[in-house]
């Protein structure tokens, strides 16, 4: 009877440790591992020095980040605004950076930019709402991205191809804007502010 009872009472403390055990893996797997296997890398074409190229410009961010006569955003610069300063014949190219960079200049070819905040094909986005309209600061969305002085791998979701940063880095995926922006986030922002919460707003 007592080896009986002393057999179920070890046995009870192997489950709980069983229990403890399996829990610290699944957490484990589910902060660590999963992220490492979800998200491929892609590196960026060249890097890019923000920071440096602030102390550079007359006219903040809209030097290289405008908005055009019709009231679109032109994005991400391209190589012809480059050449205001870049000549291509200048005595840069001892960095890597400043290699590539040369061999885009010299060819005259578009710089393939991975952007991280890019969204899916079926998702509308226009930054004239946002920072003209709505007088929204860019670090509002991006972050810091504009002071940094160089650029991350880009990070993609293997199954779905979203950019890691819709998503968000961290692993269980609570943050809000800046370092997620996934639906609930932009419908966030919109209720708060009285924006018309119809799918079509947003889905074209
Ligand atoms: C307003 C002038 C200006 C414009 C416009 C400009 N640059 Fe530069 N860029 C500079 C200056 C100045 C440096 C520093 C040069 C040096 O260190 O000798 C520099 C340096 C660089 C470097 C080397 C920095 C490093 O960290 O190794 C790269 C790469 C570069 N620029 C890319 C670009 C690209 C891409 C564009 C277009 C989107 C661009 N630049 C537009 C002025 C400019
Ligand atoms: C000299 C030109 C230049 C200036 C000035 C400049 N940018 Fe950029 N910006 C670029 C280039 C080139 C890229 C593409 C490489 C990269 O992702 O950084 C870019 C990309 C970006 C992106 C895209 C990030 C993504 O999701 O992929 C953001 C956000 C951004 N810039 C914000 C800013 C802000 C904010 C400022 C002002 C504080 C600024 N930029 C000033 C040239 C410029
Ligand atoms: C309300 C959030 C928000 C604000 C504010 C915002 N952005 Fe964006 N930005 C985004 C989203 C979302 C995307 C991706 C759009 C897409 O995929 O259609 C993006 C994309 C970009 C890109 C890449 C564009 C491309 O298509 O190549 C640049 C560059 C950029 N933003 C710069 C800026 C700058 C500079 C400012 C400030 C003037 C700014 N953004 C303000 C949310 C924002
Ligand atoms: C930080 C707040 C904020 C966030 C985040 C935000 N929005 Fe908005 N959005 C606004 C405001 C404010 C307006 C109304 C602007 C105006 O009055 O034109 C707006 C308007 C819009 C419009 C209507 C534009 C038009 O044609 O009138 C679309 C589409 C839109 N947002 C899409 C998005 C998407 C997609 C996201 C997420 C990727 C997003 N927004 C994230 C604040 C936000
Ligand atoms: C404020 C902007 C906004 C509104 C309004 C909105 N969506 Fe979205 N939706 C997004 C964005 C941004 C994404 C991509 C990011 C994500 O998956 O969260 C998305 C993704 C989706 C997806 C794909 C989900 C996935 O995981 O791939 C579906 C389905 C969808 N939306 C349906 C709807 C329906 C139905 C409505 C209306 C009830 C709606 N959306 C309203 C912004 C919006």
């Amino acid at each position: 009877m007592a080896t009986h009872q002393q057999g179920k009472k070890q046995r009870s403390r192997a489950d709980w440790l069983l229990l403890v055990v399996g829990l610290i893996l699944g957490s484990a797997f589910g902060f660590w591992i999963t992220p490492t296997i979800l998200y491929a890398e892609k590196p960026q074409p060249l890097q890019f020095n923000h920071k440096l190229h602030m102390e550079q410009v007359d006219n903040g961010c809209k030097s290289c980040h405008k908005f055009r006569e019709d009231g679109s955003f032109s994005g991400i610069p391209g190589i012809k605004s480059c050449k205001n300063c870049h000549s291509g014949d200048e005595p840069l190219g001892n960095t890597p950076a400043e290699k590539e960079f040369m061999k885009f200049l010299k060819a005259d070819k578009p710089i393939p930019w991975q952007v991280y905040a890019r969204q899916a094909d079926n998702v509308f986005f226009s930054h004239a709402a946002h920072a003209e309209n709505a007088g929204l600061e860019c670090t509002r969305c991006h972050g810091k991205h504009g002071e940094s002085d160089k650029l991350r791998p880009y990070e993609y979701n293997r199954l779905t191809g979203y950019s890691r940063d819709i998503w968000g880095r961290g692993p269980i995926g609570l943050a809000g804007p800046p370092d997620r922006m996934k639906m609930d986030d932009c419908a966030k922002c919109h209720r708060d502010n009285g924006v018309n919460q119809a799918c079509f707003v947003c889905h074209k």
